[in-house]
């Protein structure tokens, strides 16, 4: 039998998937943008799946018990966080939860304050339904992206300020909040009195040695003013099987979340909760494999770029790079890396032009073939 890290080696061909990640560029180009891994999904999973597709009959199906179960054992024993059960809402995604929290709970005009340059639904959110977005410029601070805490606590303290979007581990740049950090913004969140929509679906990539910890689990008033927004998806790469979750411990303000959604939004798809469930309940081997096999990249990639003038922060969480490339002498890195066949995410889609995101959650070769193509279309640049 294989290894768990040998089988992340394997490359899979994706090109009869319908593969968002895969069929955006021609054959010649090494997709490295969306969060979406390369990697075969769990054994426990497929097997999961397997058997629920044998059953035959698909009909409407609720939310089945061993799933919510699942959930909170592991919250439980990876956060020390319990939770009720009645405290879910279960969703088929987590974006939609983005923008339903922002329509739910403020009104146009108001102020919702966003650190970033941001993974986009958290600043579309607020654009998009004509709220004020306040973006908070997130800076390397001892070598970690963190908000401007002046600036941050200035933008709360605005009269028609609302809310704080937060996304923890951050995405992108990786920064998984300490929690004296996030004491603090819940101190301007409490005395501002601020709602907190926490998105934490990066929240089991952490890469360092480092516990997340929930935004809602830090106190009581915490839990009172937090929605927070989870998924196995980007773990355990099930994105194109739509389940998230949200908990709200404030039965108000589930209320009028479950409200908003009634009608709207539908109900997971069972496939999505098989998977979710299995992943919960069987994954955890993969899963320590999985952040053995991405720290390895991770590092290889601040290895193999030193000597370039690509700028590499070093990541605490997620398989997403986030690179300075104000130092290539081009006017837009993202299309010179596109010419010289490496597809990755432009970062003025997280609102910062001179960035560059590279997903890295791929099997190791293809990374080395990738960041081969980085380096010899910078030479070649240099040598002109
Ligand atoms: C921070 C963050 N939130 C949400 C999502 C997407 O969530 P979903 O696919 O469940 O809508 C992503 C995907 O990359 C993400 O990085």
């Amino acid at each position: 039998m294989m290894s768990e890290l040998a089988l992340f080696d394997q490359v899979i061909d994706r090109s009869a998937m319908n593969s968002d990640k895969w069929d955006k560029y021609s054959n010649d180009v090494i997709p490295m943008w969306v969060a979406d891994m390369d990697f075969d999904a769990p054994a426990c999973v497929k097997t999961a799946l397997q058997n629920r597709i044998q059953q035959g009959v698909f009909g409407y199906t609720h939310i089945p018990k061993a799933l919510v179960a699942a959930i909170q054992t592991h919250l439980q024993t990876s956060y020390d966080w319990p939770i009720s059960g009645t405290h879910l809402v279960h969703l088929p995604g987590l974006v939609c939860a983005l923008h339903l929290s922002v329509q739910t709970f403020s009104l146009p005009g108001d102020t919702i304050v966003v650190p970033g340059p941001v993974y986009y639904h958290l600043t579309k959110a607020p654009e998009m339904a004509g709220r004020n977005l306040l973006s908070i410029k997130m800076t390397l601070q001892e070598g970690r992206w963190l908000p401007d805490w002046q600036a941050f606590e200035k933008a709360c303290a605005l009269s028609d300020s609302k809310m704080i979007l937060l996304c923890n581990p951050h995405n992108p740049g990786g920064t998984v909040y300490r929690r004296e950090e996030l004491e603090v913004i819940h101190g301007l969140a409490q005395k501002y009195d601020l709602l907190v929509v926490s998105d934490e679906i990066h929240c089991d990539l952490i890469l360092d040695d480092i516990t997340h910890v929930p935004f809602a689990s830090l106190n009581q008033d915490a839990a009172q003013r937090t929605i927070t927004l989870m998924a196995p998806s980007k773990t355990y790469n099930l994105a194109g099987l739509g389940y998230a979750f949200a908990v709200i411990e404030n039965t108000h303000l589930r209320q009028r979340f479950n409200q908003g959604r009634a009608g709207l939004i539908p109900v997971p798809n069972m496939l999505g909760l098989t998977a979710a469930q299995a992943a919960y309940e069987e994954g955890q081997v993969w899963h320590h494999s999985l952040i053995t096999y991405l720290r390895t990249n991770r590092d290889y990639i601040v290895e193999r770029l030193a000597d370039t003038p690509l700028t590499v922060s070093h990541l605490e969480a997620t398989y997403l790079a986030w690179i300075d490339a104000s130092n290539l002498p081009v006017e837009d890195a993202y299309a010179f890396f596109l010419e010289a066949g490496v597809g990755v995410s432009p970062g003025k889609d997280f609102g910062d032009a001179n960035f560059i995101r590279l997903n890295f959650g791929c099997s190791m070769s293809v990374l080395q073939q990738a960041l081969y193509r980085i380096e010899n279309a910078i030479r070649v640049l240099q040598k002109r």
